[in-house]
């Protein structure tokens, strides 16, 4: 059930999303990237970030760095956890979005089906969802291997790693599709910022 555990009343402020967006100028959306550990997702994030407060657009990134060490620090990686990490990351974009935010957000995000559930927590609220799908192939991510996380996998010491020993669901319809392996940060920010641009939200 989607019902708080406890009795609470909804209080209906004066204030409406829509009014909020006209007044403040700018339309809430969540940029939600998803993709491979390694595959670029937090990278073209930042440099997106960088982007639009240049544009002095109201932006705010979520990632690994600023929830799994705050809000779901209590998340591990086996299965249940991931789901509850991405629908609490969900919950958060949606009141960034709601708030007349781009809220861009970096997640592995492995499971179609939770990035079905936070796109309809969007879309019910009338706010933007774009999902974006940072794409490097295993072979590319594993030779980049920053932090050594697929040597480690590999090797068995780390269990349940994404691509490694857990599954990675490509989407299937992207809003955008980034190959990292073919194009660098600078395009990925044009390719994202003329799809905002092309739809209205900025
Ligand atoms: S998820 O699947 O969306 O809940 O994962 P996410 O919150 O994006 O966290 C992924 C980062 O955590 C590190 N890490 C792991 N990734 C995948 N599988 C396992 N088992 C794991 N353990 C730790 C890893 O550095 C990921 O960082 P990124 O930035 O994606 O490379």
């Amino acid at each position: 059930t989607d019902k708080p555990k406890t009795r609470v009343l909804f209080l209906h402020c004066s204030v409406s999303a829509t009014e909020r967006s006209d007044l403040l100028k700018q339309k809430g959306v969540t940029i939600w990237l998803t993709g491979l550990s390694a595959s670029g997702k937090s990278t073209i994030a930042c440099a997106l970030e960088q982007h639009l407060l240049h544009q002095r657009k109201f932006t705010y990134r979520l990632d690994g760095d600023n929830i799994r060490f705050g809000l779901n620090k209590d998340l591990g990686f086996d299965e249940n956890s991931r789901v509850e990490n991405i629908r609490r990351i969900g919950e958060v974009s949606k009141l960034f979005a709601d708030s007349s935010c781009i809220s861009v957000t970096a997640f592995i995000s492995p499971y179609r089906a939770d990035r079905q559930v936070a796109r309809e927590l969007h879309e019910k609220a009338n706010l933007g969802f774009v999902e974006v799908f940072i794409d490097a192939p295993l072979s590319v991510v594993e030779q980049r291997d920053p932090k050594g996380l697929y040597k480690k996998a590999r090797a068995g010491e780390i269990k349940e790693f994404t691509g490694i020993s857990a599954p990675y669901e490509a989407p299937e319809n992207p809003d955008i599709h980034i190959r990292t392996d073919e194009c660098d940060v600078t395009q990925a920010v044009k390719i994202i910022t003329e799809y905002l641009t092309t739809h209205n939200y900025i």
